[in-house]
Formats: C-alpha cells, structure tokens, sequence
C-alpha cells in the first residue's frame, strides 16, 4: 500500500494518523471539507480534494488511484443541507454506501473504519446499534475491511480527553455523568500505531479489534489521575445528570446545528462502560500501549511542543 486516503483529517484521530502516514513516507490524500482547517498538512505534501461525504462525485474523485482508505469520521458535527432531514447515523451509512460505491469504481480494496468500544450486535442505543450496522454493512461490502474501536483516546484535540484535561485543571469539576462508568485507555500514538498497523496485514481482513491499554478507569478516576500528573490538587466533583442532558438534548441539537439524534446519541454512549478485550489485536501487533498516566504525561509534552 503506497497511495492512502484518509477521511476525516481535520479532525483528532484522522489529524493524528494523516501526519504519521507522511512521516512514514506514504502518499496522503485527504478528503476533507474545508481545507482551511489543515492548511499545515497541505503544508506537508499532503493532496487535498475538498468534499462533503454525501457528494458521491467528490467521494469518488478522491478515490481515485487509492490504495488504502482509512474512514475517522463523526457525524456530530453540522452536516450539509442535502441531508438535513436525516437521523445522524443514517448520514454515516449514506456515507459509508457512498465510500463503497467509489472503491467499487476505482477497484479499491483496503478500508479502515474507526469506530468505537462498546459497539455489539446486542446494542440498544441509537449511537452504538447504528454503528453496528455501518460496520456490519462494511463487512458484507465484498472489500478487505478492519474495524479499529478505541475507547477514552488520550491526546490533545480529543473531546473527551479535552473534557478530563479541563477538570482536572479546576477546583470544581462538572462531570457528564454518574462518574463511574469505566472507559479503558489508549494513547492517540498506540491507537495511530495500530491502525497503520493492520493496513498490511492480511489477517486483519474482515476483522474488528478493540484498542486499549491494560488501564480500565472510571469517569472520576481520568480526572484525578490526570490532575496527579499536571501537579493540581484532585477537584471536587459535581455530576450533571445524563437523564436532564437527555432531555434538552434535541434543543443542545438545534443550537449547535448537529444533526437529529447527534447529541443524544453521544450522550447514550457516555452512560456505558467502554472496556472490551485488546488481547486479539495484541497477538497480531505485539507493542505494549503506554498506561493512562503515562499517555496523559505525553499529551501534556505533545502540547508544549505545539
Ligand atoms: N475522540 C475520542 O476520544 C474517540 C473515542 C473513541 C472513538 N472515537 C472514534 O474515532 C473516530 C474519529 O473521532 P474524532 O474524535 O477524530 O472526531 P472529530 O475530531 O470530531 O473528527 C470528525 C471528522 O469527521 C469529518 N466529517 C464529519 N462529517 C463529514 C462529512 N459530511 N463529510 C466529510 N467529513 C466529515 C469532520 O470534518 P469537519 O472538520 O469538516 O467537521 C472531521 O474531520 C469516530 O468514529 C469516533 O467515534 C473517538
């Protein structure tokens, strides 16, 4: 695999992967919608095309010639007119259809899929049960497809780790949540590790891994943990309810724009534990993930440096 597109480099995780893949020397190409916002990976020989993922044109321009397709995307954001009647998941498989049909025309096989922990066939939720038929979509798709799911992903630009980073800085932390949910870890290098990783390897074909290091903690915990490696005293915690957030979720919708369900459905996936089971992708790419503490020490020196 030489030629690579990614999808949804302006955002963390494909901001993250696209600067790797370049230092690595592959040929990046980045679909994206407003090239303004990574003026610095064009910068660094990145190829951008600029489009919306419902335009199946751009999706297939930019397709073209590709070897490898990686997918991090998230519907929370605003999306395009042309799709405003639609629920945020029906948006990600019109887009990941869109994807398919423009591998199919460039005779592309290898697609990465960045998902989630937490993500089953038992699933209720509107969040996580649309996830699992975009994913089972892509595995019926005929192409050489892994899904990669992380969970808490510790790196500046993440939301949630934004969110712990944030409260472990004050006196008084405002929590989503109960504060016991458990999330298990990973450092945004370990999860950029793995999925260059599994781009070449066949075993990873029509596989999904769960991601993490050994850590598996609670909501409260990130936040003390993270607090103990700035130097700042552990914060009071006060616990905002997710049934009242549920609640004014549709209003949160209309005032930032998302689509229909986006913020519920992030809401829904904040009130579960996320821990799952790395032992099969740690068969198949032997690095030892950095604990949380040491991921948040890295964040925190990733940041200096910027
Ligand atoms: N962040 C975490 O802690 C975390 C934890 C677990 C799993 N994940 C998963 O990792 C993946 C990536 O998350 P992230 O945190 O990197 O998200 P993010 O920072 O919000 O980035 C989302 C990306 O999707 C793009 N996008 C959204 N709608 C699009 C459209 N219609 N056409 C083209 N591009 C579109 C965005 O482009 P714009 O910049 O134009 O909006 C952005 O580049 C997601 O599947 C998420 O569920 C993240």
């Amino acid at each position: 695999m030489k030629n690579i597109l990614v999808i949804g480099a302006t955002g963390f995780v494909g901001g993250y992967l696209t600067r790797q893949l370049v230092a690595e020397d592959y040929a990046v190409r980045c679909l994206v919608r407003n090239p303004d916002k990574v003026k610095d990976l064009a910068a660094y020989n990145c190829e951008m095309v600029k489009g919306d993922l419902s335009d199946p044109s751009a999706v297939q321009h930019a397709l073209e010639a590709i070897d490898a397709v990686y997918v991090s995307i998230h519907t929370l954001a605003p999306q395009h007119k042309n799709t405003a009647e639609l629920d945020f998941m029906d948006i990600e498989m019109q887009a990941m259809q869109n994807i398919v049909a423009g591998c199919r025309m460039h005779h592309v096989r290898r697609l990465i899929y960045v998902t989630s922990l937490g993500i089953s066939a038992d699933t209720k939720d509107a969040w996580t049960s649309g996830r699992w038929k975009t994913q089972q979509y892509l595995f019926n798709s005929g192409l050489d497809i892994t899904v990669i799911q992380p969970g808490m992903i510790v790196g500046i630009g993440g939301q949630g780790f934004n969110m712990v980073l944030a409260n472990a800085r004050k006196s008084i932390a405002f929590v989503v949540g109960n504060g016991r949910n458990k999330f298990r870890c990973i450092a945004i290098d370990d999860l950029v590790y793995h999925l260059i990783g599994v781009m070449n390897e066949p075993k990873a074909y029509g596989q999904s891994f769960e991601v993490g290091s050994d850590d598996v903690l609670t909501g409260d915990q990130l936040i003390d943990v993270a607090a103990g490696v700035i130097g700042h005293p552990l914060p009071k915690k006060i616990h905002i309810s997710l049934a009242v957030l549920r609640f004014v979720a549709p209003l949160l919708e209309v005032i930032a724009k998302s689509p229909k369900g986006a913020i519920k459905g992030a809401l829904d996936g904040l009130g579960a534990d996320m821990i799952g089971d790395p032992s099969a992708i740690r068969k198949l790419l032997p690095r030892q993930p950095l604990s949380y503490q040491q991921a948040v020490a890295a964040a925190l020196k990733d940041y200096q440096k910027k």
